[in-house]
């Protein structure tokens, strides 16, 4: 460990870290543009600039590693004075055009211009542009804006360092020099966009959420990519419950500060028909409801059969504190004997923490915590009714209508509905809904709270960005008003809510009695350790 002081803070953090992360130990911001703590350092911007006690010259914060007794300065005279020269020069030629610029507002240059830039320049006003090259498509999903660049290199390293796909380069020399890609190999690795988040300028913006929105319009919220059981932190941008974007939230144990380009444009499945109402079956017409009389039918089938004709289909976007009630109230409760968690196989998506890579192999965040909770292939399995018919089950409870891709498939509609009363927990219009008795209207993961494990066995939460569509209930709170309607001794209390499950769940199951909770509310708590990467491992 070395001491170090920065601006007269004395901070204790580890030898030979970079000035700019000690001083961040310090509470000091050490303004910069190239450096990124996941990308090689190349000492290129020249805004990081300290001054070290003991040597003549300013250094570099990100090139310098500390030692012990070491003191700097991150603000003072000498350095605030280099800080500006360096913005007058990165100024020259850049447009400015901060209020047609998408990342206005989130722009570390925007920022640095207003703290340290000046507002005339003794450069004159010409400025080098270059021409056609102000909203060029590089790739799918990357838009660039080579006026805006400033050359750090950041889009490039990530290229080559993280993706390994090279696609960027410098090409030209000099005051012309450009980043591009090569002709013929867009940028179009499976994490692409992630440049966009890595560019400190507006050069590099996504054709997806290009112009759709200020960004300080947007609401943030903390929650899990739901993509696949990676689990990689994101914050949802969404405003008046329209999500516009997903953004990687830093978390060094599982995606660091990466996400992928199917991940991270993901949302755009909710851009669809919600159903917003309970809807019940009545003389041959899937009608609108009330949730009383949607809950009278079901417990009506599920009080005039038994267990063993009971099934359920659960799905691994449910959160662990869904599960936990599905489990409670059909395998404890009701001795269902066919209760199964479905999953489509995808990928594998490479995703990167900071020392290693996971493969996303399905295409649900939780499937490893459903299980975890009890729920597996038990009696009948899912891909047994859907393969050859749920004929002989007297009612069939399934957890959300596109808990695979199939179910959209005509054939599995007709052998689900085999069953005698078909429930279907639906957030998007679905033809599966459109042959149920009962479909109950469910929430989504942005508007729900709760908690996902992903195939390492992290727990880590979910929080609700915004209040479900509609009618809509989070399937945990339909699920608690169905226990207490099969049970009037079960608890549904005023106040109920998901950390009431969540400490139920804590009680009641192994998996996750040795949590850290409070690790879990930062970046996730390990329930256990498997060796085969976390896919099978459940109590
Ligand atoms: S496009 Fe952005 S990330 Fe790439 S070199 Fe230019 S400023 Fe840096
Ligand atoms: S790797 Fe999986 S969890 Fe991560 S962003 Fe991609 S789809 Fe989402
Ligand atoms: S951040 Fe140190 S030179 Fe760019």
């Amino acid at each position: 460990m070395a001491k170090v002081t920065v601006d007269g803070i004395e901070v204790e953090v580890q030898e030979g870290i970079n000035a700019i992360e000690a001083a961040k130990a310090a509470g000091v911001h050490v303004p910069h543009f190239c450096y990124h703590p996941s990308l090689a350092i190349v000492g290129q911007c020249r805004m990081c600039l300290v001054e070290i006690e003991g040597m003549p010259k300013l250094q570099a914060g990100c090139s310098t590693p500390v030692k012990d007794g070491m003191k700097f300065a991150v603000y003072n005279e000498k350095v605030d004075k280099a800080r500006k020269g360096q913005m007058e020069f990165l100024l020259i030629n850049h447009p400015l055009d901060c209020p047609i610029c998408d990342k206005a507002g989130e722009c570390p240059l925007q920022d640095y211009a207003f703290n340290f830039g000046s507002v005339t320049s003794r450069y004159g006003d010409y400025k080098r542009t270059y021409p056609g090259m102000d909203r060029t498509p590089i790739g799918p999903h990357v838009v660039q804006n080579m006026n805006r660049c400033i050359h750090c290199t950041r889009c490039i390293r990530f290229c080559d360092e993280i993706t390994e796909t090279s696609e960027l380069a410098f090409f030209k020399r000099g005051a012309a020099t450009e980043v591009g890609v090569f002709p013929g190999t867009p940028i179009d690795n499976w994490m692409s966009a992630c440049v966009t988040d890595l560019c400190p300028t507006g050069a590099l913006t996504t054709r997806e959420f290009r112009f759709e929105s200020r960004v300080w319009n947007l609401s943030s919220t903390e929650s899990i990519c739901n993509g696949c059981d990676v689990g990689c932190n994101i914050f949802i941008g969404q405003q008046a419950g329209k999500i516009y974007r997903y953004r990687p939230r830093v978390n060094p144990e599982v995606n660091d500060h990466w996400l992928c380009d199917y991940g991270r444009f993901s949302h755009e499945r909710y851009e669809t028909d919600r159903v917003v109402v309970p809807k019940v079956l009545r003389d041959d017409y899937l009608g609108i409801s009330t949730w009383g009389e949607a809950f009278d039918l079901i417990e009506g089938a599920i009080k005039a059969s038994t267990g063993d004709k009971i099934a359920v289909i659960a799905s691994a976007q449910m959160t662990n504190e869904e599960a936990f009630l599905v489990r409670k109230i059909f395998i404890d409760e009701l001795g269902s004997t066919n209760v199964d968690v479905m999953v489509d196989p995808i990928g594998p998506i490479r995703m990167k923490s900071r020392t290693e890579w996971f493969e996303g192999t399905q295409a649900g965040p939780n499937y490893r915590g459903v299980r975890s909770v009890g729920i597996e292939t038990k009696g009948r399995s899912a891909e047994s009714l859907m393969d050859k018919g749920a004929a002989g089950i007297d009612v069939l409870y399934i957890t959300e209508a596109s808990f695979s891709a199939r179910t959209k498939d005509p054939a599995v509609i007709a052998n689900l509905r085999q069953a005698g009363f078909l429930v279907v927990h639906a957030w998007e219009d679905h033809p599966l809904a459109a042959v149920a008795d009962v479909v109950l209207p469910a929430a989504i993961f942005a508007e729900k709270s709760g908690t996902f494990t992903n195939l390492q066995g992290r727990v880590q939460k979910i929080h609700q960005a915004y209040p479900p569509k509609g009618q809509a209930l989070a399937d945990w709170e339909i699920l608690r008003r169905l226990e207490a309607r099969l049970n009037p001794a079960a608890s549904l209390v005023d106040g109920d809510d998901v950390d009431t499950i969540t400490d139920e769940l804590r009680q009641s199951i192994p998996f996750f009695q040795n949590l850290d909770w409070k690790e879990v509310d930062e970046f996730g708590s390990i329930a256990a350790t498997a060796a085969d990467g976390g896919a099978a491992q459940v109590p």
